[in-house]
């Protein structure tokens, strides 16, 4: 049976394998370090996400204003969590530290935004690329050129100039813009992926294919009844 520790035993504790404890000490404080600086880390890609999703905002409230219908139908964000860093720069073979983390880790702090019409997929991209204080990095059109399994969306990898108490930096952020019928797509094909946890059999891989077709002849169609003839180039 488990022993139950008593307030008066832990009280002790300082008492009991002193040496050991000492020879410990610095290790624990360098991981205390590192946990503080990884949150400061990931607090300036919480802010860069904020600002990006204020400036979002701002654009599809204006829009809600000066239009009848509005090009944003939904607006998600994530910083990505430790486990995912970690895999990452594990899987490139490189060392677990803060500036490898921030040169070669782009999308830690990621931004979604799902939008009615293909159309409003570029107009939203390019609002928000013409602002001053964002610089594009890439772009990757996986809407003119689909992934081959049919994952389609569009990809900016931007960085945000931020403001804090005494500096400002220029982060990172990766947004995806797709259309809501590719968002359908790309989450039930997530979800099975993560259910199934490997590689789809090629039968499935066809079907899956073939339904993001499907998905994009409904948004062609959609677009050609909102009366947008097709789409401006990016
Ligand atoms: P990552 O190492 O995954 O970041 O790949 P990458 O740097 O080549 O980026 P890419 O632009 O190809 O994809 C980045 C993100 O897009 C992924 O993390 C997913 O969120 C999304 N994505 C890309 N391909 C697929 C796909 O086939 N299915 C789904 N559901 N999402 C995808
Ligand atoms: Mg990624």
């Amino acid at each position: 049976m488990e022993k139950k520790v008593t307030i008066e035993e832990t009280e002790n504790i300082e008492d009991i394998g002193y040496e050991e404890n000492i020879t410990f000490l610095p290790k624990i404080v360098d991981n205390l370090d590192m946990e503080c600086e990884y949150r400061k880390l990931m607090y300036i890609y919480e802010a860069a996400i904020q600002e990006i999703v204020s400036k979002l905002n701002i654009l599809k409230g204006e829009f809600q204003f000066s239009n009848d219908r509005n090009p944003i139908s939904s607006i998600s964000s994530r910083v990505k969590s430790k486990e995912s860093i970690v895999y990452k720069i594990h899987k490139k073979g490189l060392p677990m530290t803060g500036s490898t983390l921030i040169h070669n880790v782009r999308d830690i702090a990621g931004v979604r935004v799902v939008c009615p019409f293909i159309e409003d997929v570029y107009s939203v991209a390019r609002m928000l690329v013409k602002q001053k204080d964002i610089e594009v990095i890439e772009v990757k059109d996986y809407i003119r050129e689909p992934k081959e399994n049919g994952y389609r969306s569009l990809h900016l990898i931007i960085t945000v100039n931020v403001e804090f108490a005494e500096t400002s930096h220029n982060i990172p952020v990766e947004i995806q813009i797709r259309t809501i019928a590719m968002d359908f797509w790309a989450s039930t094909e997530h979800q099975l992926r993560y259910k199934k946890n490997k590689e789809f059999p090629r039968e499935a891989q066809k079907k899956l294919k073939k339904c993001a077709d499907l998905m994009a002849q409904a948004d062609n169609m959609m677009q050609e009844i909102a009366g947008n003839f097709g789409q401006e180039q990016w």
